[in-house]
């Protein structure tokens, strides 16, 4: 995946651990001595093993690891120069989640070789979306969860996101997204 990706993870371990965890992470995935860069292109083996190692260290599962990277995610984009491509897509998750492929075809001016997923939103309620994604890698979808947590966030409202089993066989993943607005 584009380095854009592995450096939002590289930022959340320098926050949260510091700069010898990520040393670690880096090493054990053949980058000490490497700067990541946002706009070249890694392997996705390597995307995953950051998300692996990060995890031993935090004493997480990779799932619950992708999470959290998921939610961070949204602040990452948000403090990054593609925070307008955010805050111009929609005004509340549910636009936001319809507007996601747009979202993804603008930033392949910046990522011209990307393999975005695909999203589909299908209002349930006022509050409520059915998400459907489709994507060509495996294994994502607590990422997806983490991230759609965050857009609740960014709106300033509660999110939850439920796993729907998926009827049709095509689709990688579905999930309820729900939000509410946020309490105290
Ligand atoms: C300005 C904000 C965003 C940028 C610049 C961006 C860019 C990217 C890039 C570069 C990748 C890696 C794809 C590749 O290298 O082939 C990616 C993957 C991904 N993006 Fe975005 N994205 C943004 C926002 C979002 C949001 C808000 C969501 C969902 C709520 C999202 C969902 C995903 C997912 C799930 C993947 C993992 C790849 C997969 O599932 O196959 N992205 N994005």
């Amino acid at each position: 995946m584009y380095g854009m990706v592995m450096k939002s993870i590289e930022s959340y371990v320098l926050r949260n651990l510091g700069p010898t965890a990520w040393n670690v992470v880096a090493a054990e995935n053949g980058l000490e001595f490497a700067s990541l860069i946002a706009t070249e292109g890694y392997p996705d083996e390597q995307t995953v093993g950051l998300v692996v190692s990060s995890a031993r260290l935090f004493d997480l599962t990779p799932a619950e690891m992708l999470r959290k990277l998921g939610d961070y995610w949204i602040d990452y984009a948000l403090a990054s120069p593609m925070r307008e491509l955010m805050t111009g897509n929609g005004r509340d998750p549910g636009e936001f989640i319809t507007g996601l492929n747009a979202l993804h075809v603008r930033t392949q001016l910046v990522f011209p070789q990307m393999r975005p997923p695909e999203f589909e939103a299908i209002p349930e309620s006022e509050q409520s979306v059915r998400v459907l994604y489709w994507s060509p890698r495996a294994g994502l979808e607590p990422f997806v969860e983490g991230l759609l947590m965050g857009v609740a966030r960014m709106f300033g409202v509660q999110g939850t996101v439920e796993r729907l089993t998926s009827l049709g066989s095509e689709v990688t993943a579905e999930f309820r997204f729900c939000w509410a607005p946020a309490h105290g």
